[in-house]
């Protein structure tokens, strides 16, 4: 497929809000410390930008799932790729993800993750595509809501391209 990208979100605008959401973790888990699971690969730049931003203490630990190969279809179920390396434990545990589509796969990381008993465990998401939840899942914090498009960029492929482009961009088939 021919395609280009279209900015959707600006770098300015994508750093300004994790500020925000950084401040508003601050205050919300203030006293406590935060453990962050961070979902390969796609939530990594959100999470580096995220965690740089928070002053209380801070864990991470990553962990890689998937429901999608490289098209743009959800599969329909995770599979656990890369497992934590830690226990979560009585821990204040966040599910750092780029993306909220179906919400299939965090529905089923809660689930798997809500078993080993943490403290608490809720999810932030830099993206959230409201109307296209199949599943029955909330974002706890979220970046932006975005309408039902495919995007690229902050981290997220197509394809496993454009992660490292800087700003969230809408793929468009030329
Ligand atoms: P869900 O299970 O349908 O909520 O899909 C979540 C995962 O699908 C995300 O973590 C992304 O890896 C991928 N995904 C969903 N929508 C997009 C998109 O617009 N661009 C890139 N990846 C996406
Ligand atoms: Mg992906």
């Amino acid at each position: 497929m021919d395609y280009h990208i279209d900015e959707l979100i600006s770098e300015e605008k994508v750093n300004k809000r994790i500020a925000e959401l950084a401040a508003q973790l601050d205050r919300d888990y203030a006293g406590k410390e935060l453990h962050l699971i961070v979902i390969l690969k796609g939530s990594v730049f959100f999470a580096c930008e995220l965690a740089k931003r928070l002053t209380i203490p801070v864990t991470m630990d990553f962990m890689a799932v998937s429901s999608y190969g490289d098209g743009m279809v959800s599969a329909g179920e995770i599979t656990v790729k890369k497992e934590l390396d830690e226990d979560i434990y009585d821990k204040e545990v966040l599910i750092v993800e780029d993306i909220l589509d179906s919400g299939v796969t965090l529905y089923n990381l809660k689930i798997l993750l809500s078993a080993r008993a943490p403290k608490s465990l809720k999810i932030i998401t830099l993206l959230d595509k409201k109307d296209n939840h199949e599943a029955d899942v909330k974002a706890d914090y979220c970046g932006f809501d975005i309408p039902n498009q495919f995007v690229v960029g902050y981290g997220l492929d197509y394809a496993q391209r454009h992660r490292n482009l800087p700003y969230v961009g809408v793929v468009v088939a030329d």
